[in-house]
């Protein structure tokens, strides 16, 4: 055990004794997932914590948005930053594989470092696939601009992996669409597979998580929703394979994988953001809960 620390939040200071101290990796008693504390550049680390597992046919990362341990790096150095794991992300991934980034853009600095990410993405061996942008709730901004409620989602392939449509809540609503099928008119409501939308690269129906949902952890700032987290590990994965994640934070992909059947292998720098990983995949299995909503995970 290392010593005790705390994450602040709004409510205060999270009290919490992490398990793993720097370069530990914790392996799931059921033998489905591994959770390691460290760099993600770290290649021996990230090598031993995938050693049990087949090589990951999908990698989630939402990487700090060049605010690296709360200091800013120049965009030069974040870039060469996410090239390192980039790169050691290509070489731990099966043949064929996807890659899907969270990404920021500050739009009062020429949207970096967005722009700078893509190009440097180019030479990597990965090819482009989709370009996402999912919609939060509550956005920020004065009255001066447009208020920005967007997330990007970069999403990248590795050969030529399966892609497995999803489709979202939103009911089809709209009529007016007609074709003549083995000679007789018909409409696309009547033609659709799903009574619901596909879902497209713009992601309007996923609720941000803030401290009343369920599924919050009380001190994870930058939590991403896990239904946005599943719909990309359904689409892009199939039962038993192995998902990756370098930022765990709040343990999201891991607790998508447990939900539906895929095996992940996640770390984080911070031994809290570990920790709370792991006793986020221990409460679900004991309660069935996906988080603490407004109690504390310590
Ligand atoms: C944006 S959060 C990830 C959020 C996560 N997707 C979720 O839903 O909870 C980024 C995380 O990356 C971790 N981190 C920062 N630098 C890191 C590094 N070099 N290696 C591994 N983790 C790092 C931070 O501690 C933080 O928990």
């Amino acid at each position: 055990m290392t010593k005790r620390a705390s994450i602040a939040d709004d409510a205060g200071a999270v009290e919490i004794t992490p398990r793993l101290r720097p370069g530990e990796v914790w392996r799931d008693p059921e033998g489905r997932h591994a959770v390691a504390c460290g760099d993600c550049t770290d290649r021996s680390l990230v090598l031993n914590l995938l050693r049990d597992f087949p090589a990951p046919t999908l990698a989630v990362h939402d990487p700090p948005y060049n605010l690296v341990m709360f200091e800013r790096r120049t965009i030069g150095e974040y870039i060469r930053w996410c090239r390192s794991w980039i790169d050691l992300t290509g070489e731990i991934l099966a043949d064929n594989a996807s890659l899907y980034v969270w990404l920021g853009a500050d739009q009062r600095c020429h949207f970096q470092p967005l722009p700078q990410f893509m190009s440097m993405m180019a030479d990597t061996g990965f090819e482009s696939r989709s370009f996402i942008t999912m919609r939060n709730q509550r956005g920020y901004g004065t009255q001066k601009n447009w208020m920005a409620v967007r997330q990007e989602l970069l999403s990248y392939t590795k050969g030529n992996p399966a892609f497995e449509v999803q489709y979202t809540d939103i009911p089809k609503i709209l009529r007016g669409y007609y074709k003549n099928v083995g000679g007789r008119r018909t409409e696309n409501m009547e033609r659709s597979r799903s009574e619901t939308i596909r879902a497209g690269n713009v992601w309007v129906d996923i609720q941000q998580v803030f401290y009343r949902m369920e599924e919050n952890v009380e001190g994870c700032k930058a939590q991403k929703p896990l239904k946005a987290t599943e719909r990309i590990i359904l689409a892009s994965s199939a039962r038993d394979q192995t998902v990756v994640d370098f930022f765990s934070h709040a343990g999201t992909t891991l607790l998508a994988c447990e939900r539906t059947g895929r095996r992940c292998v996640t770390l984080d720098i911070d031994p809290v953001y570990a920790e709370l990983t792991i006793r986020r995949l221990e409460h679900f299995r004991e309660t069935g809960r996906t988080g603490w909503q407004r109690e504390r995970p310590a």
